[in-house]
């Protein structure tokens, strides 16, 4: 069996670092990188830290709108399909990438297989919900992480497709948060004390790139701040508007550090040494962008020195890659 892995974004290089190995010991696998994502802080660093295998082919494609996006993966992932002939084409998630490449995989006639399928927000304004809509519908093996998702696609008529694995993000965490505890140096680095400080982090469009969500924000945030200091890491997309609405030079003062990108060992490093983190089991909470609620939400936390286990299991308790190379085994030898 060969597999054309289809990988792009910060995001999709941590859950190719659950699955390729596993992949690799029953198939061939020709991973491809569009370069959607291309800065070290959001790409490189990825790899190296997690194992992920070296790209076999770059496309390059770098930044532009979603179609002129979407429409250099295309072009340049078309005839590469061409001559690798995969028996399948994996995607992940729900980025340009993941439409640009469910797009080839579906003219060229090729099988598609979704890792985190069946995801839907609800709300078609967002890329991202557009992006999971056009692979599933494309897709002949729906690899989903939970229950939720798997239902969202029996009610779009698309359950004989779905194979329940578990969350790959949850295989990654479980492996590498403790190697993130002995390894990152960013408490250190950023004078925090464990349990001490709130770590944030936003950057989709739909939190970001309207100006009153991203106001509405930065006051959730500054209210988080009266409870413990706010790390926030900031990804370009954020700081270009930040800066665009002038609100960029005014957090420091009202509580909110910022700091860049930060690679994964670190980022789960801050999370895991921060204040909360799984909605199901009351790590942390969706507030939305209310000030008060999030305010209400901190003051309910449990505090440190809290187990994480629980959590992992109702994701597949670690399995999840194992079980999307054994699917695509399945179903495609
Ligand atoms: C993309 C995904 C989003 C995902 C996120 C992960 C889409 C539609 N969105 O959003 O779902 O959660 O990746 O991080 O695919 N830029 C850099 N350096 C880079 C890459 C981008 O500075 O290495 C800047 C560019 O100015 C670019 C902007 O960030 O225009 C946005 O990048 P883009 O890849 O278009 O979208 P993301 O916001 O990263």
């Amino acid at each position: 069996m060969r597999v054309l892995t289809v990988i792009g974004n910060r995001p999709q290089f941590v859950k190719a670092a659950a699955v390729s190995t596993k992949l690799r010991e029953r198939a061939e696998e020709v991973l491809v990188h569009t370069g959607q994502h291309y800065d070290r802080e959001l790409s490189e660093i990825f790899f190296e830290e997690l194992g992920v295998p070296p790209p076999d082919r770059r496309l390059q494609v770098g930044s532009g709108t979603h179609a002129a996006q979407t429409a250099a993966i295309v072009k340049r992932l078309e005839p590469l399909a061409g001559e690798v002939a995969p028996d399948v084409v994996l995607v992940y998630g729900d980025t340009n990438s993941t439409l640009g490449g469910a797009l080839v995989a579906a003219k060229a006639g090729i099988p598609l297989a979704h890792v985190e399928a069946g995801m839907r927000s609800f709300n078609r304004s967002m890329p991202e919900e557009v992006n999971r809509i056009v692979a599933d519908a494309l897709s002949a093996l729906s690899l989903c992480s939970t229950d939720a998702a798997v239902r969202n696609l029996q009610r779009e008529g698309l359950g004989e497709t779905a194979v329940l694995v578990g969350d790959v993000m949850a295989d990654v965490a479980m492996i590498f948060g403790p190697v993130a505890d002995e390894r990152s140096k960013v408490l250190a680095r950023l004078s925090l004390e464990p349990g001490g400080f709130i770590a944030a982090t936003a950057h989709r469009a739909g939190n970001v790139d309207d100006p009153a969500n991203l106001r509405a924000l930065v006051e959730v945030l500054a209210r988080g701040a009266r409870e413990a200091p706010v790390v926030f890491a900031v990804h370009p997309r954020t700081r270009a508007r930040l800066e665009a609405e002038g609100l960029l030079d005014g957090l420091r003062e009202r509580g909110i550090r910022t700091v860049a990108p930060l690679g994964y060992l670190d980022f789960t490093r801050l999370v895991r040494a921060s204040r909360a983190v799984t909605i199901e089991t009351g790590w942390n909470r969706l507030v939305g962008l209310d000030p008060e609620a999030a305010a209400r939400a901190l003051e309910e936390l449990p505090r440190p020195g809290r187990e994480i286990s629980p959590a992992a299991e109702l994701y597949g308790g670690g399995m999840a890659g194992e079980r999307v190379a054994r699917a695509l085994a399945d179903r495609l030898d």
